[in-house]
């Protein structure tokens, strides 16, 4: 299982706009294969492939925990429905989500695997999942979605969407983040420059103490 690291904010790769593939040869399967070991072993959602330092358009969606992992290529979004709002992390920003707004529904072109041409229309996670990973390769990232009105919370087990008296402190929230993801896929420099530039960008929330 070559699994690849993951880079995370602020890595300037993750703000460049991923390139077009021309032909799936074996570099492009190598790294859809690497790239899908790299979210199994993450147990994440989704990965694109700015996140393991490749500009190419290239993404991948674990949907269910039942199904495969699929490589969307060139993947393009052609329409989207309606708004809702959802709460969202990002293998780069491991530790933190946010409450971003998504589409209710989305229509997409891309190629598969084998090189043929597929359209889908997603709804709930995948629809989700797809706008994310998509934002990836034209150097989007989810904080960009960030409601005005909120900033991104430590991931916690007690963490509810739009609920502002969450009983734990930036602190606590730090001791047990470290054990929310997988040390395995980062480097310590990565995980210390994500904590500074998460600081410097003021877009951590203030969790306060609030014990009733
Ligand atoms: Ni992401």
């Amino acid at each position: 299982m070559p699994i690849r690291p993951v880079l995370t904010f602020p890595n300037s790769l993750l703000r460049k706009r991923a390139e077009p593939v021309k032909k799936i040869d074996n570099e492009i399967m190598n790294l859809i294969k690497d790239m899908k070991d790299t979210l199994t072993e993450a147990s994440g959602v989704g990965l694109a492939a700015n996140q393991v330092g490749v500009l190419k358009r290239v993404i991948v969606i674990s949907n269910s925990p039942e199904s495969d992992i699929i490589a969307y290529i060139n993947p393009e979004i052609t329409n989207r429905k309606g708004k809702r709002t959802v709460t969202e992390g990002c293998l780069s920003f491991p530790g933190y989500s946010g409450i971003v707004t998504r589409s209710i529904s989305v229509s997409a072109r891309y190629m598969d695997e084998s090189g043929g041409r597929v359209k889908i229309t997603a709804d709930e996670l995948l629809s989700q999942a797809l706008e994310h990973e998509i934002d990836h390769l034209n150097g989007i990232l989810f904080v960009d979605h960030l409601r005005e009105h909120e900033k991104l919370s430590a991931v916690d087990p007690e963490y509810r969407p739009h609920n502002h008296d969450i009983n734990v402190s930036i602190k606590v929230q730090n001791n047990q983040y470290e054990s929310e993801f997988n040390k395995k896929l980062y480097t310590k420099i990565g995980i210390d420059d994500l904590k500074l530039a998460l600081d410097r960008a003021d877009i951590l929330k203030d969790v306060e103490q609030a014990n009733d």
